[in-house]
């Protein structure tokens, strides 16, 4: 591991969401089993690596307060899958390396993402490679921190899906008495302000 990522310069707040677990489930039925993951933006406390690993799945964790950029770290042992949820202010050179790196990934993106011209003009151009956009929509706008939640959020991938698109029902958004919240939410404070305890 490397040092901890201490410039709080750097720190985003739109980027700090942490993904609830009713959130990470749907995507478990499409995994192979015993496959090893890579989840680059999360630490043992997400609810990627726990569900992952409770799984039978290999989990490999990295995240940039550990010291490794998702942009220039890539673990050394081989890997079947990149899972996670990225921080949403990087999503095009999120999305550039990813195909770049040609694994097979799932990462949560909010559908809301599709009206922007330059989203549709990067897959339409990605389809024109002979690169598929995958899409795993669940039927809910889950939530993320206990209140209703205004847009979905859902799996963005490449070579995971049986199909192209997908649907799958959720229990409930996550939102008010359904709340629980990622274990990741709980752990944060830890990793970002390390001098004043947990
Ligand atoms: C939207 S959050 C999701 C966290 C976790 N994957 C989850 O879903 O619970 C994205 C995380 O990526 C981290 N991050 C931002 N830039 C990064 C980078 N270049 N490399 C690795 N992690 C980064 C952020 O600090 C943030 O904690």
């Amino acid at each position: 591991m490397g040092e901890i990522w201490l410039n709080k310069n750097n720190w985003n707040d739109k980027d700090e969401y942490y993904t609830p677990s009713i959130l990470v489930e749907p995507i478990l039925k499409y995994l192979k089993p015993n496959s090893t993951i890579w989840c680059p933006f999360d630490t043992k406390e997400s609810e990627f690596v726990i569900l992952f690993k409770e799984a039978g799945h290999k989990v490999i964790y990295s995240h940039i307060w550990l010291g490794q950029d998702f942009f220039e770290y890539e673990p050394d042992e081989h890997y079947d899958y990149i899972i996670s949820n990225p921080p949403f202010t990087k999503k095009y050179e999120i999305l550039d390396r990813l195909y770049e790196l040609d694994k097979p990934f799932a990462m949560i993106l909010g559908i809301p993402v599709l009206n922007y011209q330059v989203v549709g003009e990067y897959f339409f151009n990605k389809q024109r490679e002979g690169i598929d956009l995958q899409l795993l929509i669940v039927d809910k706008k889950i939530s993320f921190d206990g209140n209703t939640a205004s847009f979905n959020n859902s799996f963005f991938c490449y070579n995971v899906l049986p199909k192209q698109i997908i649907f799958e029902h959720l229990a409930h958004n996550n939102s008010r008495t359904h709340f629980i919240p990622s274990r990741m939410m709980d752990s944060q404070r830890l990793y970002r302000y390390p001098q004043t305890g947990y």
